[in-house]
């Protein structure tokens, strides 16, 4: 399969569908497809730290905290004081997870 490399892995709701599990499950097919179609090797995420509803659903597709870090914003939202975090998941470390499938 042909290498492309890493990417990132985004998502917005409408508050009208929020906890009904569709950023979950759209993740979890993006991962898939990136990993299985389009021969992605590494996939990144970022989200504020205060953000525990994204922080689940990037654990819940697969990717891991690899680091928490602080940027300067010129316009600072609430919560901003907690940093960000980065997750990522290899294919490797994805395809093993899903051996039993
Ligand atoms: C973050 C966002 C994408 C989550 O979408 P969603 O469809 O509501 O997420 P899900 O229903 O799949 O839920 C994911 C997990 O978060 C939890 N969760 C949902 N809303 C939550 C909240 N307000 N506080 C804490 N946890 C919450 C759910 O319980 C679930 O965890 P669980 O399986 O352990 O129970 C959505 O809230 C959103 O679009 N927010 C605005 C934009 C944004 O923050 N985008 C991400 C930027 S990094």
């Amino acid at each position: 399969m042909r290498r492309v490399g890493g990417t990132e892995l985004g998502y917005r709701m409408l508050p009208s569908v929020w906890g009904l599990g569709y950023a979950t499950e759209g993740a979890q097919a993006l991962v898939h497809h990136a990993f299985t179609e389009l021969g992605v090797d590494r996939i990144v995420a970022t989200t504020m730290t205060v953000n525990t509803a994204s922080r689940r659903v990037m654990e819940k597709a697969g990717l891991s905290l690899i680091r928490t870090f602080f940027e300067q914003w010129p316009e600072p939202v609430e919560g901003a004081e907690h940093g960000d975090m980065e997750y990522v998941v290899t294919r490797e470390t994805w395809a093993r997870q899903h051996d039993h499938e």
